[in-house]
C-alpha cells in the first residue's frame, strides 16, 4: 500500500530525541546518566503539558555538539521518509539550548547542515522555524531573534512555544514585530491548554499566518467563524492532545467537529519520541478513530500543503502526487 505524501507543519526537533539516542549522546560525550532505558522510558507517563515539558528539556542535557544536533535532525528525517513526508517545517527551540550553554550557532550549524542536503537525501524538501519559549522573558527572545538574523540563520519563520497558561503571546508583540520586519512567517502555539483569548492575541497581535494547536478555538464560535472566513490553518496534533491530557482519549478528540465546522486542520506529530507516533501514525490513529475516508485523508494532506510556506511551484507538484494517491484507493 502507498503511503499517503504528507507536508509537516507541527514537529519539534527536539521532540524527536528518541530514549536510544539520548543514550548513544550521553555515552559520545562522556555524560553519566542516572537512570537506564527502562527507567527513562518509565517516566513518559504525562499529566499535562508542563510534566511533559519537563522531561524534554532535562533530555536535551545530552545534546552538545553540531554533530549531535546533525545526527537528530538526520535521525527525524529518516524516520520522516518512512512516514510519507514529503516537506517538513521543522521547530527547532533554541533557547533550550543557549540556556544550557550551548552556543546559538552549534545548533544552528548542526541542523541546517543537514536540511540544505534533506531533498536530495531523503526526498523531503526542508525548512527551519525558530520557535522561541514563551516562559522565558521577551527580552531573551529578542536578544536571540537578534543574533539568529545577525548570523543569517536559514529560517522560514519564527514561533511560540512552551508552558502556554500565564505567557500570553501579548507579551511577545515585540518580538514578532521585528522578525515580521525581517521577512520571517510568524506562527505561534495557542489554545492547546490556554483560553480562546490567546488564540485571538496570536492573530491580532502576533499576526500568525497559521495557529499551532489552537484546538480550544472550538469554545469561540466568533473564533471559529473568524479562523474559517480567513482560512487560517490549525496544526493539530492528536496524539500529543491525549498523552498531555487535553483530550481523554483519541475517540474524544474534537477532528471531525472542526472538519465540519469548516477549519482548515493539519495533522502532525508534535514531539513524536515522546507522544507514541510519528505523523503516520497520527494520520492512522484519526483514521481509525473517525473511519475515515481515503478523500478525507487527502483533504488533511491537502490543507497542509496550503498552510506551508511552500511556493506555489513547488505546491502543484505535492497536490498531484496526494491526487494520485487518492485515486489509487
Ligand atoms: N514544546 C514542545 N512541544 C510543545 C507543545 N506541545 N506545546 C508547547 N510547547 C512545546
Ligand atoms: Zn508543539
Amino acid at each position: 500500500m502507498r503511503t499517503l505524501p504528507k507536508v509537516e507543519l507541527h514537529i519539534h526537533l527536539e521532540g524527536t530525541l528518541e530514549p536510544e539516542l539520548i543514550f548513544e549522546l550521553a555515552a559520545r560525550n562522556g555524560i553519566q546518566l542516572p537512570y537506564d532505558l527502562d527507567e527513562l522510558r518509565r517516566r513518559y507517563e504525562f499529566t499535562d503539558l508542563q510534566s511533559f515539558l519537563d522531561l524534554y528539556y532535562a533530555n536535551l542535557s545530552v545534546v552538545l555538539t553540531e554533530q549531535d544536533f546533525a545526527d537528530l535532525t538526520r535521525a527525524y528525517l529518516r524516520r520522516a521518509r518512512e512516514a510519507g513526508v514529503r516537506h517538513v517545517e521543522l521547530f527547532l527551540d533554541p533557547q533550550a539550548h543557549t540556556s544550557r550553554g550551548v552556543p546559538l550557532a552549534t545548533c544552528i550549524n548542526g541542523v541546517s547542515e543537514v536540511l540544505k542536503n534533506s531533498e536530495s537525501e531523503f526526498g523531503i524538501s526542508s525548512s527551519l522555524i525558530a520557535t522561541f519559549l514563551r516562559d522565558r522573558p521577551a527580552a531573551e527572545a529578542l536578544a536571540v531573534l537578534t543574533e539568529l538574523i545577525a548570523m543569517d540563520a536559514p529560517l522560514v519563520g519564527v514561533g511560540l512555544d512552551s508552558a502556554e497558561v500565564g505567557h500570553p503571546p501579548a507579551d511577545f508583540v515585540e518580538v514578532f514585530d521585528v522578525a515580521r520586519a525581517n521577512g520571517l512567517q510568524c506562527v505561534a502555539h495557542a489554545g492547546e491548554e490556554g483560553p480562546p483569548e490567546y488564540v485571538w492575541q496570536a492573530l491580532e497581535l502576533l499576526r500568525v499566518a497559521r495557529v499551532d494547536h489552537g484546538i480550544r478555538s472550538l469554545e469561540d464560535s466568533t473564533l471559529v467563524d473568524y479562523l474559517v472566513a480567513n482560512r487560517i490553518p490549525l496544526t493539530v496534533c492528536p496524539l500529543s492532545n491525549v498523552r498531555l491530557r487535553v483530550v481523554d482519549t483519541i475517540a474524544d478528540h474534537p477532528l471531525p467537529e472542526m472538519l465540519d465546522r469548516g477549519l482548515c486542520v493539519t495533522i502532525n506529530s508534535d514531539d513524536p519520541a515522546y507522544f507514541g507516533g510519528y505523523v503516520d501514525d497520527n494520520f492512522a490513529a484519526v483514521r481509525d478513530a473517525f473511519d475515515l475516508s481515503a478523500d478525507q485523508l487527502a483533504t488533511l494532506a491537502r490543507n497542509a500543503v496550503s498552510a506551508s510556506f511552500l511556493p506555489a511551484d513547488r505546491r502543484a507538484p505535492l497536490l498531484a502526487e496526494i491526487e494520485e494517491w487518492r485515486a489509487s484507493r
